[in-house]
This record gives C-alpha cells, sequence and structure tokens, in this order.
C-alpha cells in the first residue's frame, strides 16, 4: 500500500497554501514524512536499523502547530492521528491510558485500508447488489409458500407491460422475504421479465419505489475476544459492539427507496467480498511502517519538578507511559500486536510555563528535532486575512453571500484589522492568530446581525469603518481584555 510519495518541497508548497510562515516548522515535518517513504525503499536489512527522528514544536499559542498537523494528516496519506496529551491518565487511574492513542491509530489505518479494499471490490459488488435487489423486487416465483403471483409482481409487471414509470401514488411495498438462494433457474419468461426490470432500474425509474428488507447484522464480535481486550475501554466498547449486533442491527426490517436500498446492499456486499483477515494484517503493517502520532498539548503534562502537589505526579506518570511508546513497544490491540519502534511521533506545545527541560529527560531524548514556531507580526495576520484558501476573509463572505449579502473587504480594511490584532496581541496577552477571530467577529457584528434585512445588498470593509467598530474598544485595554 502506497503513502504519499511528496517531495518536501511538495508538502511545504501545499502546507504553504493554508499556513502563513513557520518555514522551519513545515521544513522539519517535510523532511519527516519524506524520511517515511525513503526508509520503505531501503534494502530490507537497513531498514530496521532506521529510526524515525521525532519532532518537537515549540511556539506560542495561536501560531500555526494544531494547524500544521491538520494540513499534514491530510497529506500523508499514512494512518495519522492527532491525540491531546492531557487527554490521557496514568496508568492505574481513571482514564484514557496512552496505549489507546496506538488503538486509535490502528482503527483508523484499518478503515483505510477497508475503504481502499471496498473500491477494489466495488465492481462486483455493484453487480451482486443489483441482482439482489431485482430478487426484492420480482422474487422468484417458485419460493415455498407461494402460488401464482404476489400482488407486488403483479404490478410490476403491469408496469413493464404498459413502459411507464412509477407514478407518484405510493407503489405496493415489497413484503417478501428476501430468497435465501437466488439461483434457482429461471424460466425464459421470468428471465424476461427480469431483464426488462433491470432496464428500468438502469433508466431510473424505480427510484421512487420502495422495497423492504431485512439488513445483514454486522459481523458479530466473538465472545472470547472480550477476554483478551487489553483494557476497561476496550472492553466496555467491545461489549457496546456485540450489544448492538445483538439487538439493534440484527432483525430490524427497513423500508428504504430502492437507490438508498442499492447503496446499502453494495455496502453489504462489498463488506462480504473484502477479506477481514487481510485487511487486518495490511492496516497493521501500514501502521508499524509509516503511522504518524501527533501528541499536541505536551507541554501541558510537562510539570515542573518543584511544587510536589498530586497532579505533577500524575502528568509525571503519563510521561513514563508515553516512554514506551515513543521508544517502540507493541501494544496490543484487537486486531493483533502493534509495534511501534517505527511509528513517528510530532509533539507540540506552547511551552509558555513549561520548557521542554521540565519534562523528563528521557522524553526529552526522544524528540530530537526541535522546530521553533514564530509569533506572527502584523504582516503575517494581514497574509493570514488574505491569503489561505480557507482564510477568515472567505469564509465570511461566504456566510453572507447566503443572505445575499455581498461582503467585500478593502485592502486598507484588512490592513486596519491587523494591525489593532497586532496592537491588542501587544497590549494583553498574545493569542497569536486566534486573535483575528475576536476582531473579526467584533468588526462584523452588527452586519451578522442586520444581514437578513439587508439582503440583496453588498457592503465594503474598510479601514473608516473597522475603526469605527474598534477604536472605543481597542484604546480602553481593560475593555479589550474582555471583549476582544
Ligand atoms: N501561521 C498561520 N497561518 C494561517 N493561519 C494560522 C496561522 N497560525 C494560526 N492560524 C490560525 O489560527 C488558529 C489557531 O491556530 P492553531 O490551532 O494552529 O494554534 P496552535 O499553535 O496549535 O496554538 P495552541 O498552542 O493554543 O494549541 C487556527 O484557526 C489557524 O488557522
Ligand atoms: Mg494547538
Amino acid at each position: 500500500m502506497k503513502t504519499a510519495n511528496f517531495t518536501p518541497r511538495e508538502i511545504v508548497s501545499e502546507l504553504d497554501k493554508y499556513i502563513i510562515g513557520q518555514k522551519d516548522a513545515k521544513r522539519a515535518v517535510a523532511i519527516a514524512l519524506r524520511n517515511r517513504w525513503r526508509r520503505q525503499n531501503v534494502p530490507e536489512e537497513l531498514r530496521d536499523e532506521i529510526a524515525p527522528k521525532n519532532i518537537l514544536m515549540i511556539g506560542p499559542t495561536g501560531v500555526g502547530k494544531t494547524e500544521i498537523a491538520r494540513r499534514l494528516a491530510k497529506l500523508s496519506g499514512a494512518p495519522f492521528i492527532k491525540v491531546e496529551a492531557t487527554k490521557f491518565t496514568e496508568v492505574g487511574y481513571v482514564g484514557k491510558d496512552v496505549e489507546s492513542m496506538v488503538r486509535e491509530l490502528t482503527e483508523t489505518a484499518i478503515n483505510m485500508v477497508k475503504e481502499e479494499e471496498k473500491l477494489k471490490v466495488q465492481s462486483k459488488a455493484e453487480e451482486l447488489a443489483e441482482e439482489r435487489l431485482l430478487d426484492l423486487l420480482l422474487p422468484p416465483k417458485e419460493s415455498p409458500k407461494e402460488t401464482g403471483l404476489s400482488p407486488n409482481q403483479e404490478v410490476l409487471e403491469g408496469m413493464i407491460l404498459a413502459e411507464e414509470g412509477i407514478s407518484e401514488q405510493e407503489a405496493p411495498d415489497n413484503l417478501k422475504e428476501e430468497p435465501i438462494s437466488q439461483p434457482k433457474a429461471r424460466s425464459e419468461a421470468e428471465e424476461k421479465t427480469r431483464e426488462k426490470l433491470r432496464e428500468m432500474l438502469h433508466q431510473g425509474k424505480l427510484k421512487d419505489r420502495l422495497v423492504e428488507f431485512r439488513p445483514k447484522p454486522q459481523t458479530m464480535m466473538p465472545m472470547v475476544e472480550v477476554v483478551s481486550a487489553p483494557s476497561l475501554e476496550e472492553v466496555s466498547s467491545n461489549i457496546r459492539d456485540m450489544f448492538s449486533g445483538l439487538f439493534s442491527q440484527s432483525s430490524k426490517r427497513r423500508k428504504l427507496k430502492v437507490p438508498d436500498a442499492l447503496n446499502l446492499l453494495i455496502q453489504e456486499e462489498a463488506s462480504k467480498l473484502v477479506d477481514n483477515e487481510n485487511v487486518h494484517q495490511t492496516a497493521i503493517d501500514l501502521v508499524e511502517q509509516s503511522g504518524i502520532i501527533f501528541l499536541d498539548e505536551i507541554d501541558k503534562i510537562a510539570g515542573k519538578q518543584g511544587g510536589s502537589s498530586n497532579p505533577d505526579v500524575s502528568r509525571e506518570g503519563v510521561q513514563r507511559d508515553i516512554l514506551p511508546i515513543v521508544e517502540g513497544s507493541n501494544v496490543h490491540t484487537k486486531y493483533g500486536m502493534v509495534k511501534t519502534d517505527h511509528v513517528l511521533f510530532i509533539a507540540a506545545g506552547a511551552f509558555h510555563v513549561s520548557k521542554p527541560s521540565d519534562l523528563i529527560p528521557e522524553l526529552q531524548g526522544r524528540f530530537p528535532i526541535r522546530v521553533e514556531l514564530s509569533s506572527l507580526t502584523e504582516e503575517d495576520f494581514l497574509k493570514i486575512l488574505q491569503e489561505p484558501a480557507n482564510s477568515l476573509t472567505k469564509q465570511y463572505h461566504a456566510l453572507l453571500k447566503t443572505e445575499k449579502v455581498e461582503l467585500d473587504f478593502a485592502e486598507d480594511g484588512l490592513k486596519e484589522i491587523a494591525h489593532f490584532a497586532a496592537e491588542v496581541n501587544s497590549k494583553t496577552e498574545n493569542i497569536g492568530a486566534r486573535r483575528l477571530h475576536t476582531i473579526m467577529e467584533n468588526v462584523l457584528d452588527e452586519i451578522s446581525f442586520e444581514a437578513p434585512d439587508k439582503s440583496g445588498s453588498s457592503l465594503k470593509i474598510n479601514a473608516q469603518y473597522v475603526r469605527d467598530k474598534l477604536s472605543d474598544v481597542v484604546k480602553d485595554e481593560d475593555l479589550s481584555r474582555y471583549i476582544l
């Protein structure tokens, strides 16, 4: 299975579309990502020796750490998850244990591989599903209890004779059980009817018709699995799976429109065609060879050693628990053992209060690549407003367009917003690009409220407008602490 093989330059330019500045961080993650690919092309003997160089991203709040991770996830084509270090508790305490991140990553990989495998069998599944749908619409005549035509068949055959689409009034529903084994020999006449029906299906003439059937329950978790589950969390999720399998999906009949039924049948057939054993093995390989875990907010578990209050003890415990996973260990998942030796870890944190050196030394050593993200300047803010494909200005423009209000940002207006953002950041707390969100909300407050009454109009946000809205608030430091 492939991982996307972008060159570092391509990765950086892809990240550039969404994140302004932060060159070093972009370079570091791009190299790390490329190294995964390089390693896979290295001769086997050496491959196992090459450990990933984990990255620690350090930078103030709101400058793009999480954003880089999020974009990277889309690019990597590898199993990728982002977890918050603060979510975990030390082993032995109630809460999420750190190994769950590996299980989560495996789950992601399973889904990826399954989707991929399903695509491969898609056309076969479509064929099979169509046959099943035709069986549902027109059950074979010699099914045990039946004599003659069912009302449903009569209607359909009448339709076919009349050669016309379905009228709007409700068509009688199919109440037949799905035949268990379909390939009974069909008579020539039946075959002909069936082909006619197939044609109507293809032409979309049956799209308003309802069929009723019983979707197959998902494959049930075997009992033993519960016993071997590694953690309480897993056990309860297994039990939940089991019960949902037992009660909700198994025996409910559902009435669906033909296109929806067809989709469901395709899903079912595709699942049947996919070899689960194979999926599990492929997914585990994928995790072991190219999985990436982004550990966000790592600074929050770097407790100061000095004050020996309780929370610190448990934070340090979490760090100690994380250690073997980063180092490389076996984690038990419900799909089998997963080795974490070659999983890449990218950790990020603001390190406002704590320093990287407050992490336990062993853990510091596991993150050899340090990149610092810089605080954002007024010029950066302007670019952030203008350039990214998902910029705030584009978002607000699109939002107000739904009210038929044409919102336009003049360049001097944006400059003014960037200026205010930088000023407030320097006077109060520096919250990075998040400041743009609060400022923008304030500038557009009135418009957002009144937009429905102004349908059809267009509005230009220029420097004067921004100043009118903000200058009072910004001047008063206390006020801006609350509002912006
Ligand atoms: N350099 C940047 N370019 C474009 N947008 C940015 C940049 N930095 C931050 N943003 C925007 O600001 C918001 C917050 O950024 P992000 O979530 O990445 O912060 P962070 O660095 O993870 O902060 P924290 O340490 O608080 O978690 C996001 O909406 C993001 O799009
Ligand atoms: Mg973040």
